[in-house]
């Protein structure tokens, strides 16, 4: 099995993508080959200021580094340090119907906000076939929002096989359904355009003070409440061990509770949870050389394959014998 998957370095990466995404990357590193790019081609598409899309990406890379990705097993990149994806977006873009492209999310959201969209917007689902079908993927572990992009993939790759002969892998999507919408500091998903994400590594006297800000309902104390609609509750579950959480969902339907001590608790859980990978990214940030090290590694791995698929594609369109 091949697994691959991408992350865009549009910011610091927030408890809503480590649950919804970097987790489940992780779980599935260990396969026989795994790839994980930071999509960097991806982000360009909304992130136009050069230093501080450099800074997310090195970011990036620190961040599943401390999170656990082990760059002895899983192959570790920049998108844009493989050049060979991006001729094959190409190979792929010319069996593209405007049609497909069109129903994308991405696209049609933006649009029907009546924002101005641009070429990069339209054809990121194209890109992102190429960043699946270069490296024969099989597997791709994605959030919920993804899952209309792999299908794009298989149908480009379905239509470049009917005409050009078996050249591409089908890949399958892998949803993590349990924790698709990680609410959000105000209850809402939680998401960097909403302006309500806690991040992974904010600094922990800063984090306590966001998560004792929250707002929740103004029901009296000794009300009885259900816990599977509030969001504090949500977020505690998603970090405690099934037994403080099962004592926690206990004293909602009990009642008689104050919100403060659900926050404590949270921030709490949060830091124990992520107390290891904080360490770990403090070391990494003090040896940067280490961190270009791993990438230009994971680059030189990934261009290999990139290559090998490329140049199958290209034989099998009548771009080389
Ligand atoms: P944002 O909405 O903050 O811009 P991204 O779109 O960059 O986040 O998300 C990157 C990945 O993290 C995606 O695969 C997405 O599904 C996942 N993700 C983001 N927010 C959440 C959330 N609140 N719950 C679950 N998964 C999420
Ligand atoms: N579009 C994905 C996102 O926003 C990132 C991405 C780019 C990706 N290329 C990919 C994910 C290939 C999986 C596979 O989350």
């Amino acid at each position: 099995m091949r697994v691959l998957s991408g992350i865009q370095p549009t910011g610091r990466f927030h408890w809503g993508n480590y649950f919804g995404a970097i987790q489940q990357y992780l779980d599935l590193q260990r396969e026989d080959e795994s790839y994980y790019f930071i999509a960097n081609l991806h982000a360009l598409t909304t992130v136009r200021e050069k230093d501080v899309l450099w800074q997310n990406s090195v970011d990036a890379a620190l961040d599943l580094l401390a999170l656990g990705l082990d760059p002895s097993h899983a192959t570790l990149f920049l998108q844009s340090d493989v050049p060979e994806v991006s001729e094959l977006c190409w190979l792929l873009m010319t069996g593209t119907p405007l049609g497909l492209l069109e129903r994308c999310h991405a696209y049609k959201e933006k649009k029907a906000k009546g924002l101005k969209a641009d070429a990069g917007l339209f054809t990121y689902p194209v890109l992102m076939a190429a960043d699946i079908l270069a490296y024969d993927a099989d597997i791709v572990p994605v959030g919920e929002d993804q899952v209309q992009h792999i299908e794009v993939t298989r149908d480009l790759a379905g239509s470049f096989n009917h005409q050009f002969g078996e050249t591409f892998v089908l890949p399958k999507a892998k949803v993590l359904e349990s924790s698709a919408k990680v609410p959000g500091a105000d209850g809402q998903k939680m998401s960097k355009s909403y302006g309500n994400t806690i991040e992974i590594f904010e600094d922990t006297k800063k984090q306590r003070k966001q998560i004792m800000r929250m707002p929740t309902d103004s029901r009296p104390m000794e009300d009885a409440k259900d816990p599977d609609t509030d969001h504090l509750y949500q977020l505690f579950s998603l970090f405690a061990p099934d037994e403080e959480r099962e004592e926690m969902a206990a004293m909602y339907r009990r009642g008689g509770f104050g919100y403060g001590d659900v926050k404590k608790s949270l921030a709490e859980a949060a830091e124990n949870f992520f107390g290891e990978a904080r360490e770990r990214r403090q070391e990494l940030e003090a040896n940067p050389k280490k961190v270009m090290e791993i990438l230009g590694d994971g680059a030189s791995r990934a261009r290999k394959k990139a290559g090998d698929v490329l140049h199958r594609a290209q034989q099998a369109c009548g771009l080389k014998r």
